[in-house]
């Protein structure tokens, strides 16, 4: 008889979850974190009525069984038909509240691109032990990553590109082992790359470019054997690239332009036949660059303009499969450019402004 009453209750409870949804805690979080925002043009929040939040407010989705709020979707640039309709794309101003914090079920958290959301990531983030997904691309959230970013050991994608975020890259991050997508870019970040980034055995694609980072490129990164594109163009990155990059199985994106490295180019990363696009541009590097072009050579994009490489147009890249973009500019090279199919379609401007290049397309040795 007590079973039957308890699992009668069981049942109840279940039921008046489904009806109410939403746990009252997790909806008083939300409109906390909705009334330190001001989303003045598209209404989006006039749907963040009523007492449960799991039914019909914007961008929030609940677990059904459990009532509780797993994601916070909330996209600026949107092919919703709300944004249609108004014909334009997400303005927020205000910050994101520490409220948030208080929805301990959320594994999605999303608040992309809405221009002008300022203040600063609330430290208490670290505590949202579930947490998958956290994307705030596109605001003008400023000062640092919480030092304990590493606690959210279930991230796979960590997107806090395009705002006003300092200081260093914490190196609790180097714990995130789940992370497949990382994109720090375009900040105010400084300091080094931290030495066991290489621990993020996940990470497919690592975007750190235009922002003011320091030091060495971390040999570790080398380990990460699914790392496919990496992008750390645009900062004040010194020394030499490891030969390591140019074995990695997976690495088709390498962009390493706008630094201030030096050395020789590793030929590892002009005879891997998986490197797509290679850009060391505005650079320091030097020497000759390695004739190790091959006929599985495939690139997009090769641009090795602005530096200070001298010597000959390697020959063997003659023999390349393919080369879209080719810039060779603003170097000291010398001698006659090869023929060969992949250099027909190129112009002048992929060779100018070296000491002394002839052939065609410049002109004739
Ligand atoms: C390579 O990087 C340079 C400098 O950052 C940039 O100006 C150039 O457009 C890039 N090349 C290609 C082909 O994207």
């Amino acid at each position: 008889m007590a079973s039957h009453c308890l699992l009668f209750l069981a049942i109840l409870a279940t039921v008046l979850t489904a009806v109410n949804g939403c746990t009252p805690s997790d909806r008083a979080a939300l409109l906390a974190f909705k009334a330190a925002l001001n989303e003045p043009h598209l209404g989006l929040f006039n749907s963040w009525t009523g007492s449960n939040c799991c039914l019909n407010w914007y961008g929030v989705s609940c677990d059904a069984t459990t009532g509780r709020v797993t994601d916070l979707n909330l996209r600026g640039e949107s092919e919703d038909p709300i944004f249609e309709k108004a014909g334009r794309s997400g303005y927020m101003t205000g910050k994101i509240s520490s409220a948030i914090c208080d929805i301990d079920s959320l594994t999605g958290l999303v608040v992309a691109d809405w221009k002008a959301i300022a203040g600063e990531i609330p430290p208490c983030i670290t505590s949202l032990s579930s947490l998958r997904i956290f994307d705030l691309i596109g605001n003008q959230i400023s000062g640092k990553i919480p030092t304990n970013i590493g606690a959210l050991n279930h991230l796979t994608v960590l997107n806090l590109a395009d705002n006003l975020i300092s200081g260093e890259i914490p190196s609790s991050i180097t714990q995130l082992t789940s992370l497949k997508h990382l994109d720090l870019s375009n900040n105010r970040l400084s300091g080094e790359i931290p030495k066991t980034f290489g621990n993020l055995g996940m990470l497919s694609r690592a975007l750190l470019g235009r922002n003011q980072l320091t030091g060495a490129i971390p040999v570790s990164i080398s380990k990460i054997y699914r790392l496919a594109d990496l992008d750390l163009s645009m900062n004040r990155l010194t020394g030499s690239v490891p030969y390591e990059l140019g074995r990695m199985p997976v690495l088709s994106t390498l962009n390493l332009d706008s630094n201030l490295f030096g050395g020789l180019i590793p030929s590892s990363l002009l005879s891997n036949s998986g490197m797509g696009i290679l850009n060391l541009s505005r650079n320091g590097f030097e020497g000759i660059i390695p004739d190790v072009f091959g006929s599985k050579s495939y690139f997009m994009v090769l641009d090795l303009s602005n530096n200070n490489l001298k010597g000959r147009v390697p020959a063997s890249l003659s023999s390349a499969k393919y080369i879209g973009h080719l810039d060779l500019s603003h170097n000291h090279l010398c001698g006659s450019i090869p023929l060969g199919s992949p250099f027909d379609h190129l112009e002048a401007s992929s060779f100018s402004n070296n000491d002394c290049l002839c052939g065609n397309p410049l002109k004739t040795c």
